[in-house]
Formats: C-alpha cells, structure tokens, sequence
C-alpha cells in the first residue's frame, strides 16, 4: 500500500469567502489550467466522452463546483436550458463567461451563478432547483483541504448520495494524487463495477511511495459502474480520478421539462 500524504493544512491559507487562491482553486488553478490544457488533451477527451454519454433527463443542471469550466467542453454545457454554477471562487464566474459565454449565449443557455459553498448549502439549493440534474466536475475530491476535521468530511462525503436521493447526479473526482515521472508513459484509464478503497485501488496501480488520499471513495454508491483516468495536472504530479452516475429512482420523465 502507498504510504499516506497529509493534505496541506487549510489553516495556513486565507478560507475566506472573498478569497482569490485557495488550495482548491483560484487565482494559481486558473493560471495552471490556462497553461496546460494542451497537456491534459487526453484526460479532457476521457471528460468529453463520459460526459457525452451522461443522459440524466433534464434540461436543467446544478453544476458544482464548475471553477471556470477549464475542463468541461461546451458540447455538454450547450445541451441544458438552464445552468446553476456553485462556486466559492470569486474568479470563477468571470473566467466560466470568457471560455464558455459565447456557446452558450448561441445555444440560449441560462446561466445563473452562486457564490456559495456547497457542502454548507446543498439542502437549500436542491430544494431551490427541485428539477435539475446534479454535476460535482471534479471538486469533491477538494473537500480535504477545506474540512480539517475528518470524521466531519467523511461524513460529508459519505452522506451526499442520501441527501441526492431520487436526483440523477454524476461527479468525477480525485482519488489519490501523487508524484510522477514524466519519463514514462501515462497508464490507461480502466472501468470497474464497486467500490475500491484508496489501498486497493493504490494496489490495482501498482503504486509506491508517498500518494494523498483525497477520501472520496464513499462518494459513489458501492455497486456503481465507474471509469478511473490518469490527470497529468503538472508534469510529475498526477491525480487518478473516478468517475460515476447514479440515476434517480423515482423522477423519470419528471425531469424531461
Ligand atoms: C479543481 S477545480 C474544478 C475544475 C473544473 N472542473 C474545471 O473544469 O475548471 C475545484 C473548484 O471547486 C471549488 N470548490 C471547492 N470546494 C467547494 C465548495 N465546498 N463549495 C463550492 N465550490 C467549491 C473551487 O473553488 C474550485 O473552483
């Protein structure tokens, strides 16, 4: 088993609402995801492709966490009439417009931005949009560096299917993050059905030394379907990240408005 990584103690960063880098996103996430996306073609196809064959059967979405959408093709953003964007990020929005305002504006796509966090506002936000699909585009994984506690962020984790009870929802998010070595090729993505705790899958990997557990592996149901890809984020640092869809069970054409 890989030995652990502690994540970066949130207390040594400014977690304020206003703030513009936290170590989840702002100002340094922007500058790094404007530089690298040529680098990270493959992992934004693997995106492209899952999101394509995510159907949740609304017109509407609660996107989650979304930063500016670096990595999220407008191909999927165009297929919704309305978009609600959660992000704590005061950046984000102005960035989200830049790349993808234009698509959208083309296809008449509503988007209407929050400021909030999340995990504090989900009952309230669900209750708001009763009849939008769910999409947490890779920031559970971020959870560990804004809840110092972890018996309370595992419960969050653990607790979000409940609370998306009958919401079809989909989230991709980091597992275990680690070192790299950019000499050697990238492994491939895989599928696999249940879940797989952080030493299993580190063990599936063949993976040493030091890796961060990101603890989202309670955040899918244990009998999901779901696809594991390989984020050079920089060059000698990856992040394996999971990918999963839960369907609602009792919406159905409810939500084809
Ligand atoms: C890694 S970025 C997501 C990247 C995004 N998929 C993209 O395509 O650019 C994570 C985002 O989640 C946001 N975030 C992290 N925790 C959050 C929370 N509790 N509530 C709302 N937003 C949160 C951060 O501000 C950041 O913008």
């Amino acid at each position: 088993m890989a030995k652990q990584l502690e994540p970066e103690d949130p207390r040594t960063w400014d977690m304020s609402e206003d703030a513009i880098m936290t170590p989840s996103g702002g100002l340094l996430w922007h500058w790094r995801a404007f530089r690298r996306r040529k680098q990270w073609r493959d992992f934004l196809a693997s995106i492209e492709l899952w999101l394509s064959e995510w159907q949740p059967q609304s017109n509407h979405l609660l996107l989650m966490g979304p930063s500016a959408g670096w990595c999220l093709p407008d191909s999927f953003l165009i297929r919704f009439k309305t978009i609600i964007a959660v992000d704590i990020d005061p950046l984000a929005h102005f960035f989200f417009r830049r790349l993808h305002g234009s698509a959208l504006n083309q296809s008449g796509t509503k988007l209407v931005w929050r400021r909030t966090n999340l995990f504090r506002d989900l009952e309230s936000l669900l209750r708001e949009y009763p009849d939008h699909a769910v999409l947490f585009p890779n920031v559970l994984g971020q959870h560990i560096f804004h809840e110092p506690d972890e018996t309370r962020l595992r419960q969050d984790i653990k607790t979000l299917g409940e609370r998306l009870k009958n919401r079809n929802w989909a989230s991709f998010h980091d597992r275990l993050s680690g070192d790299w070595n950019p000499a050697l090729p990238m492994p491939a993505s895989f599928e696999a059905i249940g879940t797989l705790t952080a030493a299993d899958l580190a063990e599936k990997l063949g993976l040493s030394g030091e890796w961060l557990d990101h603890m989202t592996d309670a955040v899918l149901p244990p009998d999901t379907e779901r696809m594991f890809a390989p984020w050079p984020i920089i060059p000698d640092w990856i992040h394996w990240v999971e990918f999963g869809s839960v369907a609602g069970i009792e919406r159905g054409k409810r939500d084809e408005r």
